[in-house]
């Protein structure tokens, strides 16, 4: 008799090569997991590489030990303790939902799907792995490793990016997680991140490689189907140093919008650099000499050509702009990339 491929005992295949070749990582050293560390790691872990988060999540939960430090703190504390990890709605999100925890689970994230999800932030992602890694229940979590190697696994069709794709894979998610599902959740995302990498896989070190459709038919870098992104939109971002008795001149972006918030060197953007610059020297009636520095930065949707020019004979415009020393401005959060000029900037601040 044909043999079904996949069988339906991969996954304790899977789960006996992660007893083995697990990764060892910072929010899964608790025995029983810990509910808080599992749900920051998870945030943390969306838009980031897990070695870049490592020193994040330590560092936090140095700075808040308990969902009742961060329910405390004030919300520039917490944007300051994410500043470099970028997206940072995700920070704003998480404190917000550290209050709500606070007020009316007293303290303790609830371990009922519908609780979790109702909080800030939390979406089908985050919510299945917090219930499954922290409180042992039967639920996936569907991010892009899972999709990926359910894709290859049993040969999807579907683009992976539409919801077609995604809820094929959902449904094939549910009907075989196993009882450990936490731990096959992290398998999986292990498996993703190691060896069901996107292009090249390295399928000879795989311990699912008997089971995989799409390596049976080699079809292994064929899969899984993406449809192709818009491409970014690309801007010139003209920034303005100013510097004044030792002291810096930013600004603080609106309450609402990309980097809500946070505080940046004065800028104006525009589809060349050389308009970019005439823009700031009219929102600083200042003059800009030569670029002095430049940096591409590179957000989901966006890409950020930026200048930093040195100012002359400026203005403060209306608004929320400040005076900073060096000292002062490592205090408060700096938006993404500006955080990169402040650095260059404090060796030109005597
Ligand atoms: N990526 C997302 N969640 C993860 C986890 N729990 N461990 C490792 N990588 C991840």
């Amino acid at each position: 008799m044909k043999k079904d491929i996949p069988g339906k005992d991969w996954p304790k295949t899977l789960l006996s090569w992660f007893d083995r070749n697990g990764r060892e990582l910072p929010w899964r050293e608790d025995k029983p997991r810990n509910p808080y560390h599992v749900w920051i790691s998870e945030i943390m872990l969306q838009q980031t590489r897990t070695e870049a988060v490592k020193p994040y999540f330590n560092s936090w939960m140095e700075r808040f030990p308990t969902i009742h430090d961060l329910a405390r703190a004030e919300e520039s504390e917490v944007l300051h303790q994410w500043q470099g990890l970028g997206y940072y709605s995700r920070a704003r999100n998480i404190h917000k939902a550290a209050r709500e925890i606070e007020e009316k689970y007293g303290g303790t994230l609830p371990d009922r799907k519908e609780a979790v999800l109702s909080l800030p932030g939390i979406g089908n992602y985050t919510a299945g792995a917090i219930l499954s890694m922290a409180y042992g229940k039967k639920e996936g979590a569907v991010d892009g490793n899972v999709l990926r190697v359910y894709a290859r696994l049993y040969e999807v069709e579907e683009d992976i990016l539409k919801s077609s794709g995604r809820k094929e894979i959902e449904k094939l998610v549910e009907s075989t997680l196993p009882e450990r599902a936490g731990d096959f959740n992290e398998a999986l995302m292990d498996l993703g991140a190691e060896i069901c990498i996107p292009r090249n896989p390295r399928c000879e070190s795989c311990p699912l490689s008997s089971e995989c459709r799409a390596l049976l038919h080699g079809r292994e870098k064929e899969l899984p189907i993406r449809s192709a992104k818009k491409a970014p939109k690309e801007e010139q971002a003209a920034c303005g140093v100013w510097i004044r008795e030792g002291r810096v001149l930013l600004h603080k972006r609106p309450s609402k919008g990309m980097l809500a918030s946070m505080w940046e060197f004065p800028m104006a953007l525009a589809s060349s650099a050389e308009e970019a610059r005439q823009g700031l020297e009219k929102l600083l009636l200042g003059t800009a000499g030569d670029s002095m520095w430049h940096y591409r930065h590179v957000f989901t949707h966006r890409i950020w050509h930026m200048n930093a020019y040195q100012m002359k004979e400026a203005r403060v415009p209306d608004g929320e702009y400040r005076w900073f020393t060096p000292e002062e401005y490592r205090e408060i959060p700096l938006a993404g990339p500006h955080a990169r000029l402040a650095a260059f900037v404090e060796k030109l601040v005597d």
